[in-house]
């Protein structure tokens, strides 16, 4: 995180991990370093990686760059991911993890995503907490440029309020969206529903 940017984000450590969690941090984590060519889709604060899991099945043949700066979602990420060995199981070989504030892989990368996942953003409720919300206009003007032509970015909320902010947002930014309704894998924040909501909403970003 470059010094001038606000901390979108709120814990980096939860309780402490088992030794085995700390291991696979220390020697499996698979770093996005050495992306292969080709398709890849980015989910910026994973959480626990449910979604990760999920949409790295569906996308074999994809490389999939999960942003988390929670280490204990990466270590949760980490034991989901390896056998008994603790190797990384074949079926989520084209995971990538960046364990840290997204901007910053954004900084030291150039990749073009297929598809840009935003689950669950921290809605950061108060008023003035209102700037650490990580959906301001500038990242998803970034964002939007960081497309790969007919790219979109998924963000899903179940704060509708939040929602409506965001769309606000999409608007300054000056981007093509869409409001439809999805269907996906269910994640730990989705399961919490802290906002008391009927259904998350959703905000499709399009490259057009
Ligand atoms: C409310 S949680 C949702 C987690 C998950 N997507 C889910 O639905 O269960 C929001 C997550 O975004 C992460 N986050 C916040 N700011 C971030 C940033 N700048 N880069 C990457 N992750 C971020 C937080 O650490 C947190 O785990």
């Amino acid at each position: 995180m470059e010094k001038q940017e606000i901390r979108t984000f709120g814990r980096r450590h939860g309780k402490k991990l088992s030794a085995r969690q700390q291991w696979l941090i220390e020697n499996r984590l698979p770093r996005p370093e050495k992306l292969p060519a080709g398709r890849v889709i980015l989910e910026i604060g994973f959480g626990a990686g449910e979604h990760v899991r999920a949409i790295a099945l569906e996308n074999p043949k994809k490389t999939i760059i999960g942003a988390e700066p929670f280490v204990n979602g990466v270590a949760s990420l980490m034991s989901a991911i390896t056998d008994g060995k603790n190797n990384i199981l074949p079926e989520y070989k084209n995971i990538r993890i960046w364990p840290d504030d997204v901007r910053g892989l954004l900084r030291e990368c150039n990749t073009l995503f297929e598809r840009i996942w935003i689950l669950h953003p921290d809605p950061w409720p108060k008023a003035r907490h209102e700037k650490r919300r990580l959906l301001q206009t500038e990242f998803i003007k970034t964002l939007a440029g960081r497309l790969a032509p007919g790219g979109e970015i998924i963000i899903g909320t179940d704060h509708w309020e939040y929602f409506d902010w965001i769309c606000a947002r999409a608007m300054d930014a000056r981007v093509a969206y869409e409001t439809p309704s999805l269907d996906i894998v269910r994640t730990r924040y989705q399961n919490k529903n802290m906002a008391a909501t009927s259904a998350p909403k959703y905000i499709v970003i399009k490259n057009k």
